[in-house]
């Protein structure tokens, strides 16, 4: 079939399979324009999928040559139908894997259940024995807790009071006034369920009991800060909670996990186009004002740029992890800048519809919102009759 980008709101409902191989592929390349990094061997990525896991995955295999397994959850294609980004990219990865010979399976169900953790433990024993390296990057609306059965549902809301300010919609460029009102104790609550640390710990724990990580192994969590105007719904609203939460699981693993010297971290991310980020409101306006004013400074990254980064200059170096003052690695450090942060709180007060396309990056946004669908890639004949039934070879 020929397949085109259909948009809804903030979602595209198709996926492009050989843009989304491209995309895995300039990832590759990049990955091995960078060198080879002394890294992890035997790597455990949940959310492995898209986004920063898909990243962590490809630079574990093409930095360090290391054999992984991805766990993900994302929808098979049906004839007429596409699958979603992640399937393609999974498949795309695995062919790039084992074209390079190295090992590489993954698992697609649901990371919260018992079953999926088990199935991975399975797997771990039978193909590794051990894992040296566990990334966790979930970024899911819904949890299914394993435990009580309850499914919850977390909520991008503003705690304490009412929260105004610009917002964009990247579609039209067009820029208004959104008001988000607070949050309830049940709301705050859902979303540290879903979004915080408990089913990171979960997974560690299960690992452990079953003796599938490595002396001395290594696992992170990803969190973002950002900026003050984004604070009311991003690091002091709801889901700045379940990062609190995240933040200091952290410590919890590691202390629990201290017979086998196993160090768990959260890595403070940059803000960055994903499915999840630009159903938020308010973050594509200042990720249009970001991207621009970080691509004028020559210091703009995307998910393979800040984890091949991660792993080379702060994972991997030979040295101590450095960390900030909360026990946590920051790879933000180029977005936090004074200069980059002052410069975007003018651009801030003046961005209008009328001035945004020039004083922020909305192509730019546009662009790499296309790229997570598998669309917009050089390369790419998106007139060609394409199959849309693309396997990947370690699913059934
Ligand atoms: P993403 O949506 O690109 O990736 C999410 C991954 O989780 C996918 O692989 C998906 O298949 C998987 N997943 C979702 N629900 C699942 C489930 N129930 N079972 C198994 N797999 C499931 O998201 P992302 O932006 O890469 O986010 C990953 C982490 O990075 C999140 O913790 C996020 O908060 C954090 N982060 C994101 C940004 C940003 O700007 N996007 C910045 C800093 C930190
Ligand atoms: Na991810």
């Amino acid at each position: 079939m020929i397949i085109e980008p259909r948009m809804r709101g903030f979602i595209c409902l198709t996926a492009h399979p050989d843009g989304c191989a491209q995309s895995v592929k300039n990832q590759i390349a990049y990955v091995k324009s960078k060198g080879a990094i002394d890294g992890p061997k035997k790597v455990l990525v949940i959310g492995a999928s898209t986004g920063f896991g898909l990243a962590s995955r490809i630079t574990s295999a093409f930095g360090s040559d290391a054999a992984t397994i991805g766990v993900f959850f994302e929808k098979e294609p049906a004839e007429g139908k596409t699958a979603t980004p992640g399937w393609y990219n999974s498949a795309a990865f695995e062919n790039e894997a084992h074209n390079a010979g190295l090992y590489a399976k993954s698992i697609n169900g649901d990371a919260f259940s018992n079953e999926v953790k088990q199935e991975t433990i399975d797997l771990i024993k039978a193909d590794l024995g051990q894992v040296d390296l566990v990334i966790y990057s979930l970024a899911s609306p819904v949890r299914m807790h394993p435990v009580t059965g309850v499914l919850h549902r977390s909520v991008l809301k503003p705690i304490g009071s009412t929260f105004t300010n610009k917002t964009v919609d990247f579609h039209t460029g067009n820029v208004s006034q959104v008001t988000i009102e607070p949050a309830n104790e049940e709301d705050i609550k859902n979303t540290v369920v879903v979004m915080g640390g408990e089913d990171w710990a979960m997974w560690m724990e299960a690992l452990n009991k079953a003796g599938v990580l490595a002396q001395g192994a290594t696992t992170i969590a990803y969190s973002y800060i950002g900026p003050e105007v984004t604070e009311a719904v991003y690091r002091k609203g709801t889901i700045g909670r379940a990062k609190d939460h995240l933040e200091a699981t952290a410590f919890e693993i590691t202390d629990s996990l201290k017979s086998i010297g196993c160090k768990a971290y959260v890595s403070v991310n940059k803000a960055l186009v994903t499915q999840a980020s630009s159903a938020i409101p308010v973050i594509p306006l200042y990720i249009s004002l970001l991207y621009k004013t970080m691509k004028a400074e020559g210091i703009h990254e995307g998910c393979i740029e800040q984890i091949q980064r991660l792993f080379g200059e702060r994972l991997y170096t030979g040295n101590a992890i450095p960390t900030d003052d909360k026990g946590r690695i920051r790879i933000d450090d180029w977005e936090m800048r004074e200069d980059i942060q002052n410069q975007i709180k003018a651009l801030w007060e003046t961005a209008t519809t009328e001035n945004l396309n020039e004083i922020g990056d909305l192509a730019g946004y546009k662009q790499d919102f296309l790229n997570l669908f598998g669309f917009g890639f050089d390369g790419v004949d998106y007139d060609a009759n394409t199959n849309e039934m693309v396997p990947i070879p370690s699913i059934k």
